[in-house]
Order: C-alpha cells, then sequence, then structure tokens
C-alpha cells in the first residue's frame, strides 16, 4: 500500500489522482490533502477520504473547515494551514508518495522539503522545475529519490527512456499542438484578442494554460523541465508540432530507432503510470488505434512563436534567467488577459525582463523566491512602459 499526500487536490490533477485512488482501493491510501482556497471541495475531501492532515491556503479557511468537521462529528482530522502546512502535509513520517500538483511557485517550498524528507515525488507542477530545477534535481540526486514526471509529455519521455541507457540517447522530442495560431499569418498576430487565443484547438485548461499554449511558452517551460529531469542540454531537446497530441513524445536513440508514446488523452494514464512505477497495473484507460490514422508532424516556426526562442535561451542560461521567463511570462498573460498589452505584448515582456536579468544561480529556495518577486516587479514596470507606448 503507498502512503499518499496530494498538493493541489482541489484542481484537476488532484482530482485525477483521487480517482485513481477509487480506482485501486488497495494499492493506494491517502494521507494527507493540500489545497488552497476551495473549503467546500476540501470539505468533501475530508468526508470521502478522511485524511490524517489537511492544508488550506488561510488560518481563516482552516478554522472554518475546523467547525464544519466538527459538526460533522469530525475531530480526527489535523487542520493546518499556509506554506507551512502544506509543507507539514508533505512530510508526515507515514507519507511515502507526494502528489505535487500545486500551481506556480507556491507549491514550491513544499515540493523542496519532500524531496528533502526523501518521499518519491510525482512531478505534475512545472513551474517548480523551471524555477528551481537545478536545487530541486540536486537535493534530489542528494537524497536519491525518483522524480517521476506527471506532465503527459515527460511522462512518456520517462515510459521511451525505458527502451535504452541515457548514454544511447540522442535527443528526445516533445510534441506540441501548435495552439489556435499555428496557420495563423504573421501579420495577424498583433491583433489576436484574448478571446481568439482562449480557443485552444485540442485541450481545455485553466486561462494562463491556454494562452501559454497559444505563444507556445507551455512548450518552452516543458524543453527546461525535461532538460532538468532527463539531465539533456536544451539542444538535445527537440519539439514538433503534432496537431492531432496522439503521439504525448518521443526519444530517439543513437541508432537512429525513435520510441514514442500513445495512449488515450487522459491524465490519470500518467498520474497511475507515476504512482505505480517501477510496476505497470492493469487499468481500463485504453486507445483506440482508429485514431492513428491521421499523425501530421511540423517544425515550429520560431519567429512565429519567439516564447518558445526565449525559453531555449533561457533554458541555455539557467539560474535567475528561468526564473524571470516563468515570473514574467505569468504577468505579461495577466496583462494581456486584462487588455493592457497586445499579444505580441508578451513576448516583447519577457525578453525586456530577460534582458535586465542577471544570469547568477540563486543557493537557496528563498533567493528563488526573491528573484522570483523582483521578476514579478520587473515585469509590471516593462508593461507599464509599454502601455504607454515607450516600448513600441
Ligand atoms: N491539468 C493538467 O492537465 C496538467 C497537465 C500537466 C501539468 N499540469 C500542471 O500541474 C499543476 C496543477 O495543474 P491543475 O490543472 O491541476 O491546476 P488547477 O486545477 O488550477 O489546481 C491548482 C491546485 O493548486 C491549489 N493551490 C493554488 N494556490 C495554492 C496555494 N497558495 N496553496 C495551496 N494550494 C494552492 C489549488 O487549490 P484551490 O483550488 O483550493 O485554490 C488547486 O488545488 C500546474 O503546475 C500545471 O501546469 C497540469
Amino acid at each position: 500500500m503507498k502512503k499518499l499526500a496530494i498538493l493541489g487536490s482541489t484542481g484537476s490533477i488532484g482530482h485525477s489522482t483521487l480517482s485513481i485512488c477509487e480506482s485501486f482501493p488497495d494499492r493506494y491510501q491517502v494521507v494527507s490533502l493540500a489545497a488552497g482556497q476551495n473549503l467546500e471541495v476540501a470539505f468533501a475531501q475530508c468526508l470521502r477520504w478522511k485524511p490524517r492532515v489537511i492544508s488550506l491556503g488561510t488560518e481563516e479557511l482552516a478554522a472554518a473547515l475546523t467547525t464544519r468537521l466538527k459538526a460533522e462529528g469530525i475531530t480526527s482530522i489535523e487542520v493546518v494551514h499556509g506554506t507551512a502546512g502544506t509543507i507539514h502535509a508533505a512530510t508526515l513520517p507515514e507519507v511515502d508518495f507526494v502528489v505535487s500538483a500545486i500551481v506556480g511557485v507556491a507549491g514550491l517550498e513544499a515540493t523542496y522539503a519532500a524531496v528533502k524528507a526523501g518521499k518519491t515525488i510525482g512531478l505534475a507542477n512545472k513551474e517548480c522545475l523551471v524555477a528551481a530545477g537545478e536545487l530541486i534535481i540536486a537535493a534530489a540526486h542528494q537524497h536519491n529519490i525518483a522524480l517521476l514526471p506527471i506532465d503527459s509529455e515527460h511522462n512518456a519521455v520517462h515510459q521511451c527512456m525505458r527502451g535504452g541507457t541515457p548514454q544511447e540517447v540522442k535527443q528526445v522530442w516533445l510534441t506540441a499542438s501548435g495552439g489556435p495560431f499555428r496557420n495563423t499569418p504573421l501579420a495577424d498576430f498583433e491583433h489576436i484578442t484574448p478571446a481568439q487565443a482562449l480557443k485552444h484547438p485540442t485541450w481545455v485548461m485553466g486561462q494562463r494554460i491556454t494562452i501559454d499554449s497559444a505563444t507556445m511558452m507551455n512548450k518552452g517551460f516543458e524543453v527546461i523541465e525535461a532538460c532538468r529531469l532527463f539531465s539533456l542540454p536544451p539542444a538535445q531537446v527537440r519539439t514538433i508540432i503534432h496537431p492531432q497530441s496522439t503521439v504525448h513524445s518521443l526519444v530517439e536513440f543513437v541508432d537512429g530507432s525513435i520510441l514514442a508514446q500513445i495512449s488515450v488523452t487522459d491524465m490519470r494514464l500518467p498520474i497511475l503510470y507515476a504512482l505505480a512505477y517501477p510496476e505497470r497495473v492493469p487499468s481500463d484507460l485504453t486507445f483506440d488505434l482508429t485514431a492513428l490514422s491521421q499523425l501530421d508532424f511540423s517544425t515550429p516556426d520560431l519567429t512565429r512563436f519567439p516564447c518558445l526562442r526565449l525559453a531555449y535561451e533561457a533554458a541555455e542560461a539557467g539560474g535567475k534567467v528561468c526564473i524571470a521567463l516563468n515570473a514574467a511570462d505569468e504577468i505579461a498573460v495577466a496583462a494581456f488577459l486584462e487588455g493592457h498589452i497586445p499579444f505580441l505584448g508578451i513576448p516583447r515582456t519577457i525578453e525586456q525582463v530577460l534582458t535586465l536579468t542577471s544570469g547568477s544561480r540563486p543557493s537557496s529556495i528563498s533567493e528563488v523566491l526573491e528573484a522570483d518577486l523582483a521578476a514579478r516587479q520587473c515585469a509590471r514596470e516593462v508593461i507599464a512602459r509599454q502601455s504607454i507606448g515607450v516600448l513600441r
């Protein structure tokens, strides 16, 4: 029986993880949960899963949850809050597997603490690896723990990597749907509206990740994530546009063989793979092979997708440049959605922030968080200048 901490239990990955726990009650036991603001779902999860510990975003929410649980006659669940609470949930002695699925850098400290506490990690949160991958990977090596990717592309690469040794890998290919603008004339990019950018052709996701898919910054983050997870230089992590999103990623070996991972597009499968690793367990997540009747692949155009170019440059620089890439993107995407900058203002803002960022490497998580705050402030200043036309 694996004993789980699920960080981000009220989110999309959290729900899919609990669905796997529901399907395999004799394999996985929920020990602790962590969430942000969603009191209703957290309460329902407490009733269903009776975790030993649950953490919520604030003291007020934790107090409200305690009151509601008491009214149900439940006093055995320890309700904690904030970053300290999330760390507590992630590092309980009886937990042996932590699903890291809090969105953004909010999940960083607990993930790092879980690594240092020797827990196996199922990693969905890509921002953790982009901002602090060097520190997290070093700690994972030091404590000899496995970081098992849940992001579907990296999960696919992890599966394909089992077909050879690291020395036999020539390069990995991360597939990308290409988003809604892969065929849009370049001249029209300046006039793309938030409503157009939020219409993703194949996936329904949160707003930030949908815009990141439209700019291909999401793929850029995944390039950095792959470099860190698989100890590869950026030149060995390639991206390829595959609009059907059926092949989740590929690994090319030195003899010319290419292994691809294909499966149903359902996040429960990569979660199950990570939870069960190194075993494979039977599931009903079957794939209809007739869906392979058309598979298209093409090279992304970096002039059309400058965010992807910026991510490759950040991957080469590492350290604070990667932190700034993530922070500036988050601020720029929010400014685009609020109508303060045009679509192409997103890469322009990020490029300006990267130019103003030193390439030094933080030596602690608190330095990562400081650099993150500084980059966010820098991005706001760049956007303020952009809005009054200085950068146009
Ligand atoms: N969804 C996917 O298919 C997918 C695929 C690959 C990778 N990922 C990555 O996985 C991560 C989670 O994605 P998601 O789609 O599950 O996101 P989501 O649906 O937005 O859920 C985010 C979770 O994080 C929690 N949270 C946010 N801020 C928090 C804070 N300060 N403290 C504690 N918890 C906090 C939220 O809690 P409340 O809702 O209670 O506020 C929620 O449980 C992201 O990094 C994403 O890029 C997602």
